[in-house]
């Protein structure tokens, strides 16, 4: 049997900021873990619970909800935690929905969670599809009515109280067609073109010429 995981980015707190393929995973699946802070499993704090009940309640849908205590001290033994829920309700259930808020790609959890599934169960992890989601600083860009990045700016995104070193994570955009990417340096890169549309393809390295526009390039930031 091939049981599903999503990883379901909720976006930054309104509803009507989910997307469609958030929406639809709610409606696949058959139980919804949903992580607290609070220690008796409570959902009285969780802005990720509200979120899930409204959407929930716009799709006239009821699942059941699994609470996963998450305490968000960074903790291995933590994650290990929240990770056996999510692998235990996956036992009872053919396809589950864990929630984060934002997207998944930033400061979330998520990662640390599918590292410790991908050891304890690889085939989870290698059928688990993570949805993007709109970025708590998209959000406030389109609040302010202010843009991010204009013509040649860059956007930084920094964490304000780092507990070690700081590394990087590099977002290249607005190639030229013809350019060689020599002029980008080394890393852990990841060529993203055309994503979603005709001839889609994401090569887990450099691409050595850029053939289309629409092509970006993540030089993620090493991690042992
Ligand atoms: C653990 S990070 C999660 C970021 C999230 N994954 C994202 O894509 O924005 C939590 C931080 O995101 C920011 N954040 C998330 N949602 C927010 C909101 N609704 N309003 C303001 N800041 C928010 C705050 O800086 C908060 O400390």
């Amino acid at each position: 049997m091939n049981k599903k995981l999503y990883m379901v980015s909720l976006g930054p707190g309104d509803v009507e900021l989910l997307t469609l393929k958030a929406l639809n995973a709610f409606k696949k699946c058959d139980a919804i873990c949903v992580p607290t802070k609070s220690a008796d499993n409570s959902f009285t704090k969780s802005i990720s619970y509200k979120i899930v009940s409204n959407a929930l309640h716009i799709l006239g849908v009821n699942k059941p909800i699994v609470p996963v205590y998450s305490p968000m001290h960074f903790l291995y033994e933590d994650w290990v935690h929240e990770a056996d829920v999510i692998l235990e309700t996956l036992q009872h259930h053919e396809s589950v929905c864990f929630v984060t808020l934002g997207d998944a790609g930033i400061y979330s959890s998520i990662y640390y969670l599918l590292d410790i599934i991908k050891e304890k169960q690889k085939k989870v992890y290698d059928n688990c599809e993570v949805i993007a989601g709109v970025t708590s600083f998209s959000a406030a860009s389109a609040e302010a009515k202010k843009a991010l990045c204009l013509g040649d700016e860059e956007l930084v995104i920094k964490p304000i109280n780092p507990r070690g070193e700081v590394k990087t994570t590099q977002i290249l955009m607005r190639p030229k067609i013809g350019m060689d990417t020599k002029s980008l340096g080394k890393g852990d890169f990841y060529t993203f073109e055309n994503m979603y549309l005709k001839d889609a393809k994401i090569t887990p390295s450099k691409i050595q010429k850029v053939k289309k526009y629409m092509t970006l390039f993540i030089n993620f930031a090493k991690r042992s």
